[in-house]
């Protein structure tokens, strides 16, 4: 099979007109003298309903993805410096700042790790939720309410119309998550972005949240983009997977596929670094050496420095990502050779 190249490849793919099609996006800050390119040429795509997971280590620029999609890349330092992001027929780089608004927390929401960065301190849970309803969609105070109430039950949050007259910090922190998660539903949406929604909560808390996540994804048809740094999550939820590593995507694949055959080292690592189940210990273990400085990225492949299989031409040469089949590699030893039956 040819290999392609990315552009190629979304070309090509894009009569099926995927719901979220991120394009050779890229953020930058400011430092002050020059542009710090911090997320680069990023390109995936999220089908309608469909689930994707994005993986990667601290400093990976997976969050910057997620809020260059919602338009919300911390100004004035930080830009979208190039790209597309097509959403559901639009390209929402170009959309006017009202515009995208109306789009953000009505097709598209966004829940975080901390749910106070959502929620408002000064205003009763069933309020806040009820509110996005009401200016969205003109409702009256009583059915908004009432949505709300119904919301927080479906995120089973007990006592839901006791808990709607609440604030914030009565709620525990899993209890918190739920309802910011409920927040997230009021408008419908058709893509929901999670960023690490459950990484501060406790283990048995963070598996329910994940099935919750599951159900609402599959009764509503509604897509998921999900960052997280956790591959056993990504197994247990998408279906689709977007590895990235110092800025880039490095791999590209249907979940299953990536984790019985990973072709990029660094996916190798991260899948090597996954608590081993029955192994008598869960202890994790972990690629050796740190993600480059994106100020003073390595010569050549940026994780040739830590590649336990690197040969001198990665030193040298830049991997581009190729397409073979359905995944997408960017490493120079994959030659068509050794991917022959990944992609098929
Ligand atoms: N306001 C900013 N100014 C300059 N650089 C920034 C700013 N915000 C983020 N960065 C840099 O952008 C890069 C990507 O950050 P990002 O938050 O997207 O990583 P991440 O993959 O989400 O990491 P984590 O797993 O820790 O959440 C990092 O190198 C970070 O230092
Ligand atoms: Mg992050």
């Amino acid at each position: 099979m040819m290999a392609k190249n990315v552009a190629e490849e979304v070309e090509a793919s894009s009569s099926s007109s995927p719901l979220l099609s991120v394009e050779g996006a890229s953020v930058e800050f400011w430092t002050g003298s020059s542009w710090l390119r911090v997320v680069d040429q990023v390109s995936f795509v999220v089908p309608a309903g469909g689930r994707v997971g994005i993986v990667g280590e601290s400093g990976s620029g997976k969050t910057m993805t997620g809020l260059a999609i919602l338009g919300l890349i911390p100004g004035p330092a930080g830009r979208l410096a190039e790209g597309s992001i097509k959403f559901d027929g639009h390209d929402l780089a170009q959309l006017p700042p009202a515009e995208m608004r109306r789009i953000r927390g009505n097709d598209i929401a966004m829940v975080f790790q901390e749910p106070m960065r959502s929620l408002n301190p000064m205003m009763s849970i069933g309020d806040q939720i009820a509110e996005g309803m009401r200016r969205h969609w003109g409702w009256s105070k009583k059915k908004a309410t009432n949505r709300a109430i119904e919301l927080l039950d479906r995120v089973e949050i007990p006592a839901a119309a006791q808990r709607a007259r609440e604030y914030p910090h009565h709620l525990s922190g899993g209890m918190r998550q739920r309802a910011m998660i409920a927040l997230a539903l009021a408008c419908d949406p058709k893509l929901l972005i999670a960023d690490e929604p459950t990484t501060a909560l406790d283990v048995t808390v963070q598996a329910q949240i994940i099935e919750l996540f599951r159900e609402l994804s599959d009764e509503r048809d509604m897509a998921l983009l999900f960052i997280t740094h956790d591959l056993g999550v990504v197994s247990e939820l998408c279906s689709d997977l977007v590895v990235m590593y110092s800025g880039q995507v490095v791999e590209t694949g249907d979940v299953d596929r990536v984790f019985d055959r990973p072709t990029h080292p660094y996916t190798e690592g991260l899948l090597q670094s996954l608590p081993k189940l029955g192994a008598g210990n869960r202890e994790l273990g972990f690629i050796p050496g740190n993600p480059p400085d994106p100020a003073a990225l390595p010569p050549g492949c940026r994780f040739q420095p830590r590649c336990p299989h690197a040969l001198p031409i990665c030193e040298t040469s830049q991997p581009e990502l190729l397409t073979i089949g359905d995944r997408q590699s960017r490493c120079l030893l994959n030659s068509e050779l050794s991917l022959q039956g990944v992609g098929s």
